[in-house]
């Protein structure tokens, strides 16, 4: 590769990775690690479904056995509290018994949201 390619490269990587807002595609593919637990078809699973949690009371998933933990909180899902949650689910919501320990990239989380946002 010469030097003009290399720059053209970096160029591309800059404009692919760099500044957008939050990406719902982008958010889908980082969603792939919760769909063993999660779906988004309103079936529940090792997790309750995600379909519809934006917007959503904490923990009130038709039919899913939540923890105490999680039905005793008295919030909504939104940006803020999914990004929190999804930050460090352990530390947002202590008790909750979600076997996951995160997603430690803010733009992965912000793209996630913007998928989860989409789930109605
Ligand atoms: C290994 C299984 C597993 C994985 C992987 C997992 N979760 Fe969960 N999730 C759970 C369980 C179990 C609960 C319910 C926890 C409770 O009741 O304390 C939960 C709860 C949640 C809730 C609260 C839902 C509600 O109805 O209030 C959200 C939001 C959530 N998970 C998002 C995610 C996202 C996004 C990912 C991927 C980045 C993910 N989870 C990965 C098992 C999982």
């Amino acid at each position: 590769m010469n030097i003009i390619h290399a720059s053209l490269a970096a160029v591309a990587l800059l404009v692919a990775s760099g500044v957008h807002a939050q990406d719902a595609a982008a958010g889908k593919e980082v969603f792939a690690q919760c769909t063993v637990c999660h779906s988004i078809d309103g079936s529940n699973g090792a997790g309750p479904s995600l379909k519809g949690a934006v917007g959503r009371k904490v923990g009130s998933f038709e039919g899913f056995r939540y923890s105490r933990a999680m039905k005793s909180t008295a919030y909504s899902w939104d940006a803020k509290s999914l990004d929190t949650y999804l930050t460090n689910p352990a530390a947002a919501i202590p008790g909750n018994v979600m076997p996951f320990s995160g997603v430690a990239d803010a733009q992965q989380r912000a793209d996630l949201i913007a998928y989860l946002a989409m789930l109605k």
